[in-house]
């Protein structure tokens, strides 16, 4: 190859010798003219920051065909089911980055976290303390509490989407299953009250066996998430809130691998004796209860 080029972006016949000291003005010239101006302003400022990358680590071509490489099997181990990219996200810190700098809540609303790889849409819709761990292994556990806006008042009709992994760490995501396991929707009443029945969540490795984990396994970072469950709350005239619930005690929350525990959701499970539950009803083994009120920011 050649360090000579004939423009063309440009429309002129000239002969354009690209430098080691030219090519950034170049490409960022170049990709300036996308049509859109938020691509154009996203894509010359991904143009400077690789090459100022490339210069600050003198990175050589078989480094560069790694990265490649790697990139190419992270694309080639997702699916509709596996999102490795936005594992490799996780793990950067970025997805946790782009979450607070889009979700500057106020302090009193419930804060926001990493949505992760392993939600899916079209849970079943369940009744106020239904039990969404269908009888898989576990310690049974009742979250219940609130959904109110910020100045106190109640919401009702609140859809919360919950979702978490089992005891052996693994969501409905990573199996072939037919059935919602351990994902359902839960509705707040007319007093923006909620009540869902599900098993105490334990901490887990994310996905080990990709690009991820293969590079994560070349440093001294921990592979595991501390204990957790999933929320979404995507309610009219509200900020909508991706967050987690985080089991108070429990290993990890101070080195989460994806960045995502906030003090504001740790929570404590209480442990009960066979007795009466919070939605009424009667547990005839221990059981574990956990409270938490979700404070909404308005919507703008
Ligand atoms: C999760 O909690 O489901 C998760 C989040 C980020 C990366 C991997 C897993
Ligand atoms: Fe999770």
């Amino acid at each position: 190859m050649t360090g000579t080029t004939t423009g063309t972006t440009t429309g002129t016949t000239q002969p354009v010798t690209v430098t080691e000291d030219t090519i950034t003005d170049a490409a960022v010239a170049r990709w300036a003219t996308a049509h859109d101006p938020r691509t154009a302003e996203l894509l010359t400022a991904l143009v400077r920051h690789l090459h100022d990358f490339a210069r600050e680590t003198r990175l050589t071509e078989d480094e560069w065909m790694a990265a490649v490489r790697w990139l190419t099997a992270t694309g080639q181990i997702s699916d509709d089911k596996r999102e490795e990219f936005i594992l490799a996200s996780d793990v950067l810190g970025l997805s946790m980055l782009v979450v607070q700098q889009n979700h500057r809540l106020d302090p009193a609303a419930t804060p926001a976290t990493v949505l992760g790889p392993f939600h899916i849409d079209g849970s079943p819709e369940l009744g106020s303390g239904a039990d969404m761990s269908d009888g898989l292994p576990g310690e049974p556990l009742w979250v219940h509490g609130t959904v109110t806006a910020l100045d106190g008042s109640p919401v009702p009709g609140a859809v919360l989407d919950v979702w978490q992994s089992d005891a052996d760490g693994t969501y409905e995501a990573q199996l072939d299953v037919d059935e919602a396991r351990l994902r359902a929707k839960y509705t707040t009443d007319d007093q923006g009250r909620y009540c869902l029945r599900t098993i105490a969540p334990l901490g887990y490795a994310i996905p080990t066996d990709g690009p991820v984990g293969e590079l994560i396994g070349r440093t001294d970072i921990s592979h595991m998430r501390p204990a957790h469950i999933h929320f979404l709350l995507a309610v009219p005239g509200f900020e909508p809130l991706i967050t987690h619930l985080f089991r108070e005690g429990t290993e990890y929350l101070d080195s989460d691998v994806v960045f995502g525990v906030k003090r504001e959701l740790v929570v404590g499970f209480t442990r009960h004796e066979p007795g009466p539950t919070p939605d009424g009803g009667h547990c005839g083994t221990p059981w574990l209860e956990a409270r938490y009120d979700f404070v909404l920011q308005p919507a703008g």
